[in-house]
């Protein structure tokens, strides 16, 4: 570290300090906390900083590292927030970086470089897939549509897939986790800042394995109608890592006490959510889903229209059907359904303010979520693909 007397120790050194300091438990899901203690560190008592005002502490209160430091202090940086009790408790167990070339399960070490292309400016994709018992559920599928988000991205492939699959799979066995999420990313590559991807980009394959320990939950929830724009469907096709209006859509269903807005397509006609896909059963007794034309094309629910054949043959459903889907229809549908990788078949009970149904969680909806849960556990090798584990 340089030798400027008035520079503070770096974070790392300061650890035992601020956790014995701070009780995990208080710590908000923003992580205020710990950002305040980035920005300002620890070392508040300097009464020469104080003296001085404002543009001093600011310019002196800033560590500056050597590499070591700063590997120290992101080491610190993930030990807080695995203290840290939030919702959802991920736990980062592997990754794999085309960058350094191999896996780390250091998550200390699971960074990609400020000037990757897909940090500053969007230009990467992303897709995953869950582990289930020791198998990586529709892998192909999903490698399928992220090979599909990489063209139509025009990023270019670092490998061929069944390089990246093999390096997928790779990852998913070192980081010895057998119920999880793999998420993996291709982007236009680190090499400047430019807009324009030049010919000097390389670009790279970022994976990586993490166990979310929230448990299932299929209570009935409440979305409202998206007032964010849905995104045109050149982009809302594409599994890109430009979710800003993803995000704003489920910020406004939070504020708003739902779990999630729907989005409306140019015409008026019902879309999808900021990440699901949605669903209906009819009056009819028809599963009625929106076409994927405009929309990402959901992987769970693409599987789902095969599932629901099984009701249709059982006759808990007449038939299933893909089309345009017109507000109305759906509000006075009698299940509406979220479909996704992270919801998987989620009952929605009220629309704006309209009770969807009975106001109960449907039958048909129930019986797609088991279906979907039973093909994770034990469904055919199109849809499970085993993993080799080290131990
Ligand atoms: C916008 C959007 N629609 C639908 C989905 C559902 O896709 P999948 O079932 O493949 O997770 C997602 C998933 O992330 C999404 O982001």
């Amino acid at each position: 570290m340089a030798s400027i007397p008035s520079l503070p120790k770096p974070i790392c050194q300061n650890l035992a300090v601020y956790v014995s300091k701070v009780n995990p438990k208080n710590l908000s899901l923003s992580g205020t906390g710990f950002r305040n203690f980035l920005q300002h560190g620890s070392v508040r008592n300097s009464t020469r900083n104080e003296a001085l005002g404002d543009c001093s502490i600011q310019t002196s209160d800033v560590p500056l590292l050597t590499c070591a430091e700063a590997i120290a202090s992101l080491k610190s940086h993930r030990a807080i927030e695995n203290l840290k009790s939030h919702k959802g408790n991920q736990k980062f167990l592997a990754m794999y970086s085309s960058i350094f070339g191999g896996i780390t399960t250091d998550p200390a070490a699971m960074v990609i470089p400020i000037d990757d292309h897909m940090v500053h400016r969007g230009h990467g994709v992303f897709d995953t897939a869950a582990i289930v018992d020791g198998y990586l559920y529709e892998l192909d599928q999903h490698l399928d549509r992220i090979l599909r988000s990489a063209a139509m991205a025009k990023i270019n492939l670092p490998f061929g897939r069944e390089s990246i699959r093999s390096i997928l799979i790779q990852t998913v066995s070192a980081s010895d986790c057998r119920n999880g999420s793999l998420r993996y990313w291709l982007s236009a590559g680190p090499g400047d800042f430019l807009l324009s991807p030049s010919a000097y980009l390389k670009p790279a394959l970022y994976a990586v394995v993490y166990q979310d320990q929230s448990p299932l939950d299929s209570k009935g929830i409440k979305v409202v109608t998206s007032s964010i724009p849905i995104k045109p469907p050149q982009f809302a096709t594409v599994k890109s890592v430009n979710y800003l209006p993803n995000v704003l859509s489920k910020v406004e269903a939070e504020e708003k006490g739902a779990f999630a807005a729907i989005w409306l397509d140019d015409d008026g006609f019902i879309a999808e959510g900021p990440n699901m896909n949605v669903a209906f059963v009819t009056k009819e007794k028809e599963l009625l889903m929106p076409h994927f034309d405009k929309i990402l094309s959901g992987c769970t629910a693409k599987r789902v229209l095969t599932l629901a054949q099984r009701l249709v043959e059982e006759g808990k459903l007449d038939g299933v059907r893909v089309g345009t889907v017109t507000v109305e229809e759906g509000k006075k549908a009698s299940e509406m359904m979220l479909i996704g990788s992270g919801v998987l078949v989620r009952p929605v009970l009220y629309w704006d303010e309209q009770v969807i149904g009975d106001g109960k969680e449907g039958v048909v909806t129930q019986a797609l979520l088991n279906l979907l849960l039973e093909d994770m556990k034990s469904g055919p090798p199109t849809v499970r693909v085993p993993i080799r584990y080290y131990v």
